[in-house]
């Protein structure tokens, strides 16, 4: 993890935020590639929710609700960790999470327990962010940053039921910063006090929620594999029933084996989705507070319902981090410009994740290379994000792109300027090819969309 967080802001995929003041308790800014790649993840959530079928619709609600909504919704009293501070070092933990973490102080030999410590009794602490709307502070001003995107959902699932002419089963996606005060925030960008949701709630009729539940859990899992997470690195697990949230009948989480940061070291199981069977709750919930009929009329059977809700909620953040963490790998390459036997690293990002799709480099900086190469990256960028750089030896411009996962670089050089082929440089195998810059942007772009095995599988890239 350490490599990842170093590579992150070497590359200017992530930076610790507000950095020049010392920087702020886990909160992290995304740089130019970090946009990029975060934008392909959420860009490859939505091809799965809304491109490639035609049973979810798009919302995109406001962060400031109504604060009532949060009262319907269970989180005012309900969204609560246990906590407690130690009364010798100050700093507050988790109830639950006693046993993973350290005090300020020497831990003892036994799990939970550390030497000098004085813990106090365990007490509710509420996760929302609490801010004020309007100019002054006021009693009734009280608002919260949301705590989840679902809720937005909820309150306008009769919106969309009118504009959208779809009926059970469909499903309501968005994607969106939420908001909650972490006690204990930690391990790079997985766990942020700000962090980004991709949350899809699927109405069903409430006799085929069991099924629903079923499709999605196997339907996640296939994105995460699709994308290139290596299978043995993934599992489902299912939660308890001490575990479960205040408003579901069931949920597993789709788990990715993380690295850790923290003193305690290892990798460990966390999650990067839940996937819940929220039932009737919400909108009942919504129904009694607001006074909104918010059921749904089946003309077909004369049968008047309230929809239940599967709900897939996906961290945008922690997606990005797996597949960033699952991508890296060091391997010495044998030669290549910069030499026999150099080490590289290489992030074996699956081409649709990519920041940089191509990269092309002119092999050296005059006899009309540069501009041969700009034309070819201008036909190029129409189609797949590109990017040029003919800055200095071409082998330190091969490693950089292997490290932002760059799956093509296409070189100009001497032969480019007699017969306009060009070199076509395969991040995984090394190998090179020469391909005519005739057609060349529709054929990369043709390998980039299509279906990729990672070489890390043993498969071909
Ligand atoms: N909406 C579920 C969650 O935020 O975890």
């Amino acid at each position: 993890m350490e490599k990842i967080v170093a590579l992150s802001k070497r590359r200017g995929f992530i930076f610790p935020s507000s950095e020049i003041y010392g920087g702020v308790g886990s909160t992290y800014d995304f740089g130019h590639y970090g946009v990029l790649l975060k934008g392909n993840v959420r860009g490859e959530w939505w091809r799965a929710m809304l491109s490639e079928r035609d049973d979810i619709v798009a919302l995109d609600s406001a962060i400031l609700q109504h604060p009532r909504v949060w009262e319907a919704s269970g989180h005012l009293t309900g969204f609560t960790d246990p906590m407690v501070d130690c009364r010798t070092c100050g700093r507050r933990f988790r109830a639950d999470q006693l046993g993973e973490l350290q005090c300020g102080r020497k831990p003892s030999k036994h799990p939970g327990e550390y030497e000098e410590c004085s813990l106090t009794d365990a007490r509710d602490f509420n996760l929302m962010f609490e801010t004020t709307i309007g100019p002054v502070k006021e009693s009734g001003a009280t608002a919260y940053l949301r705590p989840e995107t679902a809720q937005g959902i909820f309150i306008n699932f009769k919106n969309v039921l009118q504009f959208s002419r779809k009926k059970p089963p469909f499903g309501i996606a968005q994607v969106g910063k939420s908001f909650r005060n972490e006690i204990t925030p930690g391990n790079f960008i997985f766990r942020t006090r700000e962090f980004e949701q991709m949350e899809m709630e699927f109405f069903v009729p409430p006799h085929d929620a069991e099924r629903w539940f079923e499709y999605w859990l196997a339907e996640r899992m296939r994105w995460y594999v699709e994308l290139g997470i290596r299978p043995d690195h993934l599992r489902l697990r299912a939660h308890d029933p001490e575990e479960l949230s205040h408003y579901s009948s069931a949920t597993s989480d789709v788990e990715y084996l993380f690295p850790s940061t923290d003193s305690v070291g290892g990798a460990r199981w966390s999650e990067l989705e839940g996937i819940a069977n929220r039932g009737d709750f919400d909108l009942t919930q919504h129904a009694r507070h607001s006074g909104e009929k918010l059921d749904y009329f089946d003309q077909g059977s004369g049968e008047r319902y309230v929809p239940h809700v599967i709900e897939p909620a996906a961290g945008a953040d922690r997606a990005t981090l797996a597949f960033l963490v699952d991508a890296y790998d060091e391997e010495v390459v044998a030669r290549e410009g910069a030499g026999e036997g150099e080490r590289r690293t290489v992030l074996r990002l699956h081409p649709r994740l990519a920041p940089v799709k191509v990269a092309v480099l002119p092999l050296v900086n005059r006899d009309a290379q540069p501009e041969l190469a700009r034309e070819v990256w201008r036909a190029l960028r129409a189609l797949v994000q590109a990017e040029y750089d003919d800055g200095g030896a071409i082998g330190r411009r091969y490693r950089r792109q292997d490290e932002i996962g760059t799956p093509y670089c296409v070189t100009i050089d001497h032969q480019s300027l007699d017969d306009r082929t060009v070199t076509v440089r395969d991040r995984d195998t090394l190998v090179q090819e020469r391909l005519p810059i005739e057609g060349l942007p529709s054929e990369l772009a043709a390998r980039v969309a299509r279906e990729w095995r990672s070489p890390k599988l043993g498969g071909e890239s």
